[in-house]
């Protein structure tokens, strides 16, 4: 599942930044033809702003079916629309990958240990262990501490949990009157422990200018 419901407007452009061209094509498709290519994702369902004029339209990608719903106020709406608008076939204990639009570059090495070390547990995401320092800072942008490093994580996606459990685990948090940031925060409030299955560096969101030149010229080094 692909959340694209985003406005972000942040890079700058006319557009939401997932069809910025990059390479000369919307940063979307990259990111779909990617997911497709993997041997064990079966189809995609991506979630579009209920007013998207740039959605190309497919119901194609790679051999795989993709589908598309109306997506939420935030991610954690756009996800669990696209959550309850998967097809039967998906059932409840099936895993869903949950990855963000802008990162293109995702390893398909990455997503097998994904799926292997998570899929033997309740879920999990792709991340990477902190390796700067880390600074607290008060509001006139001064360090008053430093925090410990060695337990903190960068959160990457994909994001991986059964169906069922993720629908659940979104459900009571909006109802707790949260909004989780991501799926693992939602999983976290549930109870569960999603397992950080360490991920390339390169698996960036692109976000700013010169996240898309180097996107296009890490692309080039996958492909
Ligand atoms: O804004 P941010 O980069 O954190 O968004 C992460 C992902 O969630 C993006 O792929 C964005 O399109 C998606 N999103 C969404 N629905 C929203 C807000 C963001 O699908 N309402």
């Amino acid at each position: 599942m692909v959340p694209a419901a985003g406005r972000g407007t942040r890079v700058g452009g006319d557009r939401p930044k997932q069809y910025l061209p990059l390479a000369g094509r919307p940063l979307l498709l990259h990111t779909l033809e990617r997911l497709a290519a993997h041997p064990r994702i079966a189809g995609l369902m991506v979630t579009l702003s209920a007013d998207d004029g740039h959605w190309p339209g497919i119901d194609a990608c790679a051999g795989k079916p993709v589908r598309t719903a109306v997506g939420g106020a935030e991610r954690c709406h756009s996800v669990l629309a696209g959550l309850a608008a998967l097809p039967a076939s998906v059932g409840e204990t099936d895993f869903v990958l949950v990855h963000d639009a802008a990162r293109p570059c995702v390893r398909h090495a990455d997503i097998d240990r994904l799926i292997e070390r998570a899929g033997a547990q309740e879920g999990g995401l792709l991340a990477a262990p902190l390796r700067d320092t880390l600074k607290r800072a008060d509001a006139w942008g001064r360090s008053v501490a430093t925090e410990p490093r060695e337990t903190r994580w960068r959160a990457f996606t994909p994001q991986m949990f059964r169906r069922g459990a993720l629908t659940a685990a979104l459900t009571a948090a909006l109802q707790a009157g949260q909004c989780p940031t991501d799926e693992a925060m939602a999983m976290e409030l549930a109870g569960a422990r999603p397992l950080l299955v360490e991920g390339a560096e390169d698996n960036l969101k692109v976000t700013t200018a010169a996240d898309f030149a180097l996107a296009e010229w890490l692309l080039g080094q996958l492909n």
